[in-house]
């Protein structure tokens, strides 16, 4: 009984852990995948915001997926400076949902 109780409470504490680490191997994928890399890598600065700073602005906000994905699809300017970020046509709706998603439930320590 002792043993199971430990062996749930070890599990609680290594799963989001890993979890949060899966999250971050699969946004990975998808910013190369889908070219993403040549402008933001996910903890450095290259053209643009990195995508942790990303994650701190919006850090506590809600309801910011579907706008994030447009974002995503369209590009824009203004946010973050003057640089522009161009329309990125070749994401599709799924993927720059579930971009936006991962990139806004980043750990943005
Ligand atoms: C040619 C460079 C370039 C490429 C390629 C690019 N971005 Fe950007 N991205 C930028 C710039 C510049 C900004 C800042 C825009 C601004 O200030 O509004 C930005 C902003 C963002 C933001 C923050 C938006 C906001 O309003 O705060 C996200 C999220 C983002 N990009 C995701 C992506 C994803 C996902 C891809 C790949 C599909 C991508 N970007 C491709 C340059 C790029």
């Amino acid at each position: 009984m002792r043993t199971w109780l430990s062996v749930l409470v070890f599990a609680g504490l290594v799963w989001p852990a890993h979890n949060a680490h899966a999250d971050v191997a699969q946004l990975n994928t998808l910013l190369q995948r889908n070219n993403c890399v040549a402008c933001h890598l996910i903890d450095k600065r290259k053209y643009g915001p990195h995508m942790r700073e990303v994650a701190a602005r919006y850090a506590g906000k809600t309801g910011l997926v579907d706008q994030m994905a447009r974002k995503i699809k369209n590009g824009g300017s203004g946010v973050w400076g003057e640089d522009v970020m161009p329309p990125q046509p070749h994401v599709t709706d799924d993927n720059a949902r579930l971009m936006a998603q991962l990139i806004l439930s980043l750990d943005s320590r």
